[in-house]
Parts: C-alpha cells; structure tokens; sequence
C-alpha cells in the first residue's frame, strides 16, 4: 500500500477500487462474526471456496462482520442473487453450490423461514426482521471485510475525512455535528456536538479523544459489532471529532474478552497508519492524529467514564468524583481535557459529516434523531442486532423485527437499559423509542440492550437478577452502593425464598431512592432502576411473593403449592426419583406430593415430562372441591 498524500488522491484510489470490483460477478458475503464463527462460519467458508475451485466456479467469498441475525447463524447473502441463507452446515455446501449456481435456483433447506409452516423467503429485505431496519452505525456491518481497508475504502469510507479535510474547517465539522443533534448512544443520550465543543474550548493544547467499547452490559454485543466488523468507522469517526476538537492522540477502550475487536481493531489501525489515513500530516494536510487500542480487564464500572480513564492511566478501575469533567483540565487522561463518546455514537459520525445534519434529523424524531442499534435478545422468536429508526414502537421492534413472542406466549415486559435500566409493560407496547420516551416510562436507551419477557418471567426474580449483578461488579469505593445493593439483594433473594415479609417492600423502596441520591457515580446510582421499575409496573407479583407465597411464573424456588394432575401423569416416576426429599410417595396407581415433606424445591417439577406437577397458588386452590371430586389432584389427606 502506498501513502495517500492528498484528498484528492484518496478519492482518485476510492474511484480504481470501484473500477476494479466490477457489478455482476459472483460473491458470498459470508459472515463470520463471534455467533457465527461459534457455528462453525469459518469450516463453511472453506468449503465453500474449495468447492467452488472445485468446479471451476469464479466465486468471491467476502468474509464479513455480524449480519445481525444471530440466532440463525452462520448466515450469508449471495450476489448478484440477492438469495440469503441461514444455518449453513459445512456439510450443505456441496448441493448449496449445485442448487445455486450451477442451477440457479435457491437451496432450499437454508432460506429463511419464521416457522416450521411458514414459506421460506429467498431475498434479505424480504426477511421481516431486516424490513424495518435502517442501517446508519451499522451501514458496512455485513457487507465488507473488516480486514481489508480497500472494502471499506470502496464504499464511502473515509469520504467524510476526505471531504472535512479539503473544504470544512474543524468548527464546520463540529457545527454540523451539534446541527445534527447526535445523541451519545453509549448512555444519557448527551448531546456528542455540545460534548466535543466543552473539550475544544478547555485550555491547553493537548486534547485527547477516547472511545468507550468496555459494553459490559449482560447480553450486549452492539458496540462488540461494529469493532469486529467494521472498525474503520469508529476510526473515521475518532478522526473527524481529533479534526474538530483539535486532537493529536486517541485510545479506543476495549475489554480483553472482545479479541476479535482486538485484533480487528489493531489491523485496521494498521492499515490506515499504511496509506496515511492515520499519523502525521494525514493525507498531506498537515492534521496529525495517532490511535491506539488499550484493553481492559473487564469489570463493567470501567465503562464509566472516570474509572475507564483511571483504568488507561494503569490506576485501579475505581470512578472519580465529578467535576472536574472529562472535559475539563485535571478531569480527563492524564490530565488533558478529554473527549469520552461511545463506538455507536463515532460511527455515526462519518455519515453525518459527508451526508449533512438535515439528512440525519430527516431519519427518527426531533429530539432524538437518527438510529439506534439493540441487542434484541430473550423471550422473542428472532434475537440478534437490530438497526432501527428512533420513534419506531416498541412492537413493532419486538412483533415485525423480532417475529413476536416465543411459543407465542403472552408479552409481559421489556426491559432496556441494560443494568441501570427498567422493565416497561405491556400498556407502553405502543411508545416510540427514543431517549425521552423510554426514560419518561422509568427505564431507559442504555447503551441498547433489549431483553423480552413472557409470561414465564417473574419480574421480582429478574430484578434479583439485574441487582445481583450491579451487586458484583460494584468496585465498592462508596458505602450507598457497596451496602445498599448488598441490603437490596438480600431482600430480593429472602423475598423470592419464601421469607419475604409485607414491610421489605416499603424498606426496599427506601433504600432504593437513597442509592440512587447517593451513590458516586452512574453503577450505583442506576442499580435500583430494575427494582423500582417492577415495583412501580408488577408490585402485585411482589405482593404474591410476599403474602401469598406464590410466584405467578413459578420460576422461584421455595413457592406455592406443589400437586399432581393424576390425568396428566403417566407414571413414569421421574418425580420421585429426582426428590431429595422422599416428598412424592406412590401408590398402586398414582403417584401424589406429601405437602409436610416438600421443600419446594422444583425438582419434580423439572423433571416431569409431561407436566402433570402443578405449582398453585395455596393449598385452598389444589382442594378446589371441583376439582376434587373430579379426582384432579390427591393430596396426601385423601388418601
Ligand atoms: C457503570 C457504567 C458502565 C458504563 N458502560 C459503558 C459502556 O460499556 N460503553 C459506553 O459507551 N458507555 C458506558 N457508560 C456510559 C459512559 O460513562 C459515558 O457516558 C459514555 O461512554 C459517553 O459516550 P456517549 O455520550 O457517546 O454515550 C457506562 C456508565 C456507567 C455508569
Ligand atoms: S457507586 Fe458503586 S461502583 Fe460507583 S463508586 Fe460507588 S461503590 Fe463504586
Ligand atoms: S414425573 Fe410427572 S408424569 Fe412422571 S410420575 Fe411424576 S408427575 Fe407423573
Ligand atoms: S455473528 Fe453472524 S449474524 Fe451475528
């Protein structure tokens, strides 16, 4: 690779590459993101190639980042076919390569489909969960390889610092970025324009960029994406913002459990420092920025700002108070005002710049424009990550993309936000997501994770759930939150045990608001959102827990009244074998639970395969006279 010394001979490199990957020919986009390489995406790629040479087929094979359709991996998308194809099994690969393109007719066996019935679909945007989406942070995820700088140079990379760096000055970049109103995807949704203009108007001449990819949010993978596989818009996007706040120096910041993003993002790095894109005087210009990747060990507090800093600086992980900010003199690394935005937010940014604020606040709502990308994962039929325009509705977010419930059970909930997040009922399905929205109804954006809940959720154990987790990553420096999320949880957990008493409710909404006033910084303070989420929207389950002894959803231990359905059962014994406890006895012809002996410990319940052991309410309820005389359920007192 040669340097590139000026804009002008970037966009005439821009233009050969396009001449030379000429329409038409045959390519695999194949992805081989971290869920797909999991099933085996690599093994089915090699075959694919060697089959193809195999037979003398001119094929492609574009080895991409995460299509977003995870679940269903590994998937591909053919051109110039336009066919998509899902859970490819390196063994299919022969009659895929038959059926396709020696045919031309699609594999049947690996289109699409939503379920068993349903007709496979061949084409991608036909696919219902792609339908909706628009692709703005994750516009190449998919399509290019993330290894090659000339794919993503093809597309309209680096155009944005082309076009910056020849005819905007760096307050041009930074007015169109505030015209925009980017909000930071990585959190609070704060302005990014009004963030990079604190840093620029800091004294001092050394300001220093920073891109947050610690996401240690439980079952987020957004910023994880667009690392793997796309780096060079995080890059592209970290230049622009050195461009406009007047930088020299960056570190993206990315937990050591993301290698792939590691080793993607050091060759990307690469790869730009090669033509010029990164360094001194980029692209002859004079504008100087050097990048760097600094990994962190993976404690979710060192997302925060202040610890993340204290972590590059090789201090412990521990936050500092605030201000000074970031973007202040003494706040930021080392002491340079720093400018802190999410991998989501700088991808956004090169579109931005090259395409123009209008476009962007043409796409969601007026005070939340743009995309945001979420990990849509939990009780839907299609998971995965998935782009959306802000102001879509929560349903149609979790019916249309996610294909709707599993099982096509009923919705319960859905909570967004991560950890510091809530969980929203059913009443708000039809609530536009955006920042102001989803806050209003007492949860909100987060960094993007989406998980959904039916009715086998129990909301007081997915509280215990979230708060065990703030509990252990608390790094422990302030008292409201190393005690208070250890007081809250051993509620919960007596709660969920069968212990709980009516007053925890009360005391656990008490310490609740304190930690949220008190904690020092954003883990502590947002620890009780998932508890006061569920009691605001489900306190009625939390007072079955307490009063009644029952979870509605019979996920916890140590509730209700556990009975057999003498119908359902077929005998096989498993419960009894499974009880610990010798609570299931057996007669001649049924077998029955001893309600002095059962701990409620589930065991029976989990093993029956034909669900004839039922959790109810209270023993009133399995002595229903109805039901008694049907001879549903026998307790041992009628025997
Ligand atoms: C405990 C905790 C963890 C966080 N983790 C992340 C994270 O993984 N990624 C991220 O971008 N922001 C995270 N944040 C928010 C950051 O502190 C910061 O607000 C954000 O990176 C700013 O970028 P943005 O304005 O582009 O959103 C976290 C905040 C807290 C309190
Ligand atoms: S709120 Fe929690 S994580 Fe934050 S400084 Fe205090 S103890 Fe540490
Ligand atoms: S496991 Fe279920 S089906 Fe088997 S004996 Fe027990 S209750 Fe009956
Ligand atoms: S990793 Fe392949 S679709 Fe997400």
């Amino acid at each position: 690779m040669k340097k590139l010394t000026s804009p002008q001979a970037l966009a005439r490199y821009r233009e050969s590459l396009r001449a030379a990957s000429g329409p038409g020919s045959l390519r695999v986009r194949a992805c081989t993101g971290t869920a797909c390489s999991a099933g085996k995406s690599h093994q089915v790629v090699a075959a694919m190639e060697e089959e193809a040479k195999k037979r003398g087929i001119e094929l492609e094979v574009v080895k991409t980042g995460c299509q977003g359709l995870c679940q269903k991996g590994p998937v591909m998308n053919l051109e110039p076919s336009g066919i998509f194809y899902q859970r490819v099994r390196p063994e299919q690969v022969p009659d895929l390569v038959t059926y396709t393109f020696q045919r031309g007719a699609p594999y049947r066996q690996s289109l699409f489909r939503q379920d068993i019935l349903s007709e496979p679909v061949t084409a991608m945007q036909d696919i219902p969960f792609y339908k909706k989406q628009v692709r703005i942070a994750l516009r190449n995820n998919g399509h290019i390889d993330p290894r090659d700088i000339t794919q993503y140079i093809a597309g309209d990379g680096y155009a944005a610092l082309e076009h910056a760096l020849s005819s905007m000055t760096p307050d041009g970049v930074m007015e169109e970025v505030d015209r925009a109103h980017v909000r930071g995807r990585g959190g609070a949704g704060f302005p990014a324009g009004r963030k990079w203009k604190h840093t620029r108007n800091a004294p001092g001449d050394i300001k220093l960029v920073i891109a947050n990819g610690d996401e240690g949010d439980p079952g987020a993978f957004m910023d994880r994406a667009i690392m793997e596989g796309d780096p060079h818009s995080l890059i592209e996007g970290m230049l622009l913002c050195a461009y406009a706040i007047g930088a020299r120096y960056g570190f993206v910041y990315v937990r050591h459990e993301y290698p792939l993003a590691v080793e993607n993002l050091r060759t990307a790095i690469g790869q730009a420092e090669k033509l010029g894109l990164l360094g001194n005087n980029i692209l002859g210009t004079g504008f100087s920025f050097a990048l760097d990747v600094r990994e962190g060990a993976g404690a979710f507090v060192c997302g925060e700002s202040t610890a993340l800093v204290a972590s590059i600086e090789g201090e412990r992980g521990f936050p500092r108070p605030r201000p000074p900010r970031l973007s202040e003199p003494v706040g930021g690394l080392w002491g340079f005002p720093s400018n802190l935005n999410n991998i989501e937010t700088y991808a956004c940014i090169p579109p931005v710049v090259l395409r123009g604020a209008e476009w962007f606040r043409s796409i969601g709502t007026e005070s939340s424009p743009g995309t945001k990308v979420f990990a849509l994962t939990g009780k839907v039929k299609n998971t995965g990550l998935v782009e959306v325009p802000m102001g879509i509705t929560l349903r149609e977010v979790i019916y249309d993309i996610g294909g709707g419930i599993l099982g096509d059970r009923k919705f319960k909930a859905v909570q967004t936000g991560g950890p510091s997040g809530g969980c929203i009922p059913e009443k708000y399905l039809d609530m536009p997501v955006d920042f102001d929205s989803l806050w209003k109804a007492g949860s909100m954006m987060g960094s993007g994770g989406m998980v959904v809940m039916d009715e086998t959720t129990c909301m007081v154990d997915v509280a215990k759930y979230f708060l065990s987790f703030t509990q252990s990553e608390s790094c422990g420096k302030c008292p409201p939150c190393r005690l208070g999320t250890y007081h809250m949880l051993r509620i919960l957990e007596r709660i969920t045990g069968g212990q709980g008493r009516q007053e925890d409710l009360d005391e656990l909404e008490r310490i609740a608001r304190q930690v949220q006033k008190t904690a020092l910084c954003g883990l502590g303070q947002g620890a009780p959102m998932p508890i006061l989420s569920t009691l605001t929207y489900f306190r009625q389950e939390y007072e079955e827990h307490v009063n009644e002894k029952y979870c509605r959803a019979r996920v916890c231990k140590g509730l209700g009244t556990f009975v057999i359905n003498r119908k359902e059962c077929i005998l096989c014994g498993l419960c009894a074998e499974a009880c610990a406890f010798d609570a299931v006895k057996e007669t001649r012809d049924a077998y029955f639970i001893d309600q002095d002996y059962c701990t409620r410990c589930k065991a029976c319940y989990t093993v029956c395969p034909s669900g004839a052991v039922r959790i109810v309410r209270s023993a009133e309820e399995a002595d229903a006279p109805a039901r008694r005389a049907e001879g549903d359920f026998q307790r041992v007192e009628d025997r």
